[in-house]
């Protein structure tokens, strides 16, 4: 487990691209926190690490977004999901079984179906409104 306090977006991405230097390929990501913390900034980060050079947008009316890079790239966004149900239905499942990268904002709605290897990266706003990111699963 290892952290680091970013004091602005710009070293949010920055930190997402060095935690995409160590990514292989296979990896599910949980991004964790709360409204705001910066989960969508750090996988902007994240796939410029990849070599994606589409625009990352927020998937939050899409649900799923992907990109092409060294490895494809599945962005989710699970805040307006109900829950599992919905994800099967949407045919989401095989987005947590790919030999790229994805990436998961609000996974908690499917815990159920996230995968046992699952990774975790959570980003927690401090009162002076650094953010703390705390990186699980991923040796950076
Ligand atoms: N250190 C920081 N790291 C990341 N974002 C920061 C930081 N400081 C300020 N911000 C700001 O916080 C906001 C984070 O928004 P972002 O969309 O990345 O959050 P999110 O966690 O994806 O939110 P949502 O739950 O709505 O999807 C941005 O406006 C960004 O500029
Ligand atoms: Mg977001």
């Amino acid at each position: 487990m290892k952290s680091f306090v970013s004091t602005s977006a710009l070293e949010t991405t920055a930190y997402g691209e060095r935690i995409a230097a160590h990514l292989k390929g296979g990896e599910v990501i949980a991004l964790i926190g709360g409204l705001g913390a910066g989960k969508t900034t750090l996988a902007k980060g994240i796939a410029r690490g990849l070599g994606v050079e589409d625009e990352v947008v927020s998937p939050s009316f899409t649900l799923i977004q992907q990109y092409e890079g060294r490895l494809a790239l599945t962005h989710i966004d699970l805040y307006r999901l109900d829950g599992s149900e919905e994800f099967e239905m949407i045919g989401g499942e095989e987005f947590l079984y790919t030999d790229g990268v994805t990436l998961i904002e609000w996974a908690e709605k499917i815990g159920d179906l996230l995968p046992k290897d699952l990774k975790k990266i959570t980003i927690a706003i401090e009162e002076n409104l650094d953010r703390t990111i705390t990186v699980e699963g991923i040796t950076l």
